[in-house]
């Protein structure tokens, strides 16, 4: 039996056409992105998280020598509020990355695998879906309305 999986996204061909708290959610991520610490691969990426209180805390990749002891923006970021806001709602999740001398023909990045499944694990704790926003340097935004829906089979407490 064939059986289709389906996800709908939005696509922005520039940041002017996102709504007001979606644009500073842009400009905090484009600003974490600047103090992202990635000597290695010279990838830049930022984070900004809307929280429900309307809090937006933010962050970057840390990378390392010992290269798998680096972390990507978005487990940076959503990491550390995770551990002080443990019951706060998280309601957007901002990405913007590129090479640090981008180039406007870079396209959005969209989360890694593993961001992918460590993301869903808050959305399923919290019961309530996180828009997800990924974009590049050059103003282009995709958003998705839920992290699981960029990871379809993703696995959680459900198997355990
Ligand atoms: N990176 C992120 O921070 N987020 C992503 O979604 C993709 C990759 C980082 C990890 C590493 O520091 C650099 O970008 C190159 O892979």
């Amino acid at each position: 039996m064939k059986k289709d999986i389906q996800i709908s996204y939005e696509y922005f061909k520039n940041s002017s056409e996102l709504s007001d708290i979606e644009k500073q959610l842009f400009e905090r991520a484009k600003e974490a992105r600047a103090k992202a610490y990635a000597p290695y691969s010279q990838f830049f990426v930022g984070c900004a998280v809307l929280l429900e209180n309307g809090e937006i805390y933010s962050g970057n990749n840390q990378e390392n020598a010992a290269f798998p002891s680096g972390l990507c923006a978005e487990r940076t970021t959503l990491f550390w509020v995770a551990a002080n806001f443990p019951d706060v709602k998280v309601k957007k999740i901002f990405v913007v990355g590129g090479p640090k001398e981008f180039h406007e023909k870079n396209p959005p990045i969209p989360p890694c695998g593993a961001c992918r499944q460590s993301l869903i694990e808050y959305e399923t704790k919290q019961n309530e879906n996180i828009d997800l926003y990924f974009s590049s340097m050059n103003e282009e935004v995709v958003k998705v309305h839920a992290v699981k829906d960029l990871l379809p089979f993703y696995f959680d407490a459900t198997f355990l």
